[in-house]
């Protein structure tokens, strides 16, 4: 789908591999007669995902919000949680819906990720945790983040929903924290369709999540845990699977349209993009942040005159979600939610029509 066949360009469209092979799995599938309960695509996929992202453990989930939604039930987490208000909604729905509390930390303006030289005065004896979020794949400090955990006694979830691939010195960033979550949404550099996984290298964690995927169950299915159901089925396994053979190729594809954007639209002094930490980042969005809203408002009209769709993402400022949150002023998270939009970013994504929103932009 491109400008010139005249469909529209949304933000993203997600990878899928070629219909056959997702076929070959499901025909395994029908073969075994097995769709859940831990079935053997999902075990294979778990394996697969240590191998390719060079980490221990991987429970996979039925999505993302669940997944942080286990590891605050598996930390056994009652209290604040210090997070991030430039987010999805889903990292504040996920704390709340656990019975905690989200405490909001502004970002830092450049990176977007939570700003850790604000989080210690954030602290009250009812902090129990801190969530930082790997905002658009760019990895946060998770050593200052660690450090400043380990001084004050609390646990660490990292949001790493955009961060597969990811990686701080090399190695993964989801092995960073007692428990990263991840979402392997349609929309994610990896995807089940719908799924998530939690990451922890602590083995006890690893095995007490597997038990609460899975209603609580230990092994010889006795219930010893207050658990749900989290498990993924095996047909989203195989998708998994399936698009995984092509994770690198989606990987270097979106590194390269990413360096495409940044390099044309850095001429233009009245935009500003995101800082990267490091060089360890999955480039899964391209972000623009604009001068003004005024500013984003008439590129965005610009665009979709040429029915081309960016995001405003993350839009708006969750501290301003007065129905689900109690409001706490977050002047730069307010500020760069208002003027930043996700330019189309995704495998099928064709160079001209790039180009065309390059041209459109600058
Ligand atoms: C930062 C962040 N956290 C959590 C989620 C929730 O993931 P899922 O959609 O797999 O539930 C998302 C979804 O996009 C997200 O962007």
């Amino acid at each position: 789908m491109n400008a010139q066949n005249n469909q529209p360009i949304y933000v993203t469209q997600p990878s899928l591999p070629p219909l056959e092979e997702y076929v070959d799995y499901l025909k395994g599938v029908w073969q075994s007669g097995i769709l859940t309960h831990n079935g053997p695509l999902v075990q294979e996929l778990e394996k697969q995902l240590c191998n390719t992202l060079n980490i221990k453990n991987f429970v996979t989930v039925t999505n993302g919000t669940i997944a942080i939604q286990m590891a605050i039930k598996a930390l056994e987490l009652k209290g604040e949680i210090i997070t991030t208000p430039f987010s999805w909604v889903a990292t504040i729905s996920a704390i709340k819906w656990e019975g905690c509390t989200p405490a909001f930390c502004d970002i830092d303006p450049e990176t977007l990720n939570i700003n850790p030289a604000k989080i210690e005065a954030l602290i009250t004896d009812k902090t129990v945790a801190i969530m930082p979020v790997h905002v658009f794949g760019n990895p946060c400090h998770v050593e200052q983040i660690e450090a400043i955990a380990k001084k004050h006694n609390l646990k660490v979830i990292y949001d790493g929903a955009h961060a597969i691939g990811t990686t701080v010195n090399g190695k993964s960033v989801l092995e960073w924290g007692d428990i990263s979550a991840t979402s392997l949404h349609g929309t994610k550099l990896l995807n089940t369709a719908e799924g998530g996984g939690c990451i922890t290298t602590n083995l006890d964690l690893h095995e007490k999540l597997k038990r609460i995927r899975f209603f609580g169950h230990d092994q010889n299915k006795d219930i010893v845990e207050d658990g749900f159901n989290g498990k993924m089925t095996e047909v989203h396994a195989a998708l998994g699977l399936a698009n995984l053979k092509y994770f690198d190729e989606v990987l270097a594809d979106r590194k390269h349209k990413y360096l495409l954007y940044r390099d044309a639209l850095q001429a233009n002094s009245k935009l500003s993009f995101q800082k990267l930490n490091g060089d360890g980042c999955n480039y899964s969005y391209f972000p623009v942040i604009f001068e003004t809203e005024q500013t984003l408002l008439e590129a965005e009209k610009k665009l979709n005159k040429q029915k081309i769709f960016p995001r405003r993402y993350f839009y708006p400022s969750l501290n301003t979600l007065g129905h689900i949150v109690e409001y706490q002023p977050m002047p730069e998270s307010e500020s760069i939610a208002k003027r930043i939009l996700c330019l189309p970013l995704y495998k099928n994504l064709q160079i001209d029509d790039i180009e065309k929103i390059i041209r459109l932009i600058a």
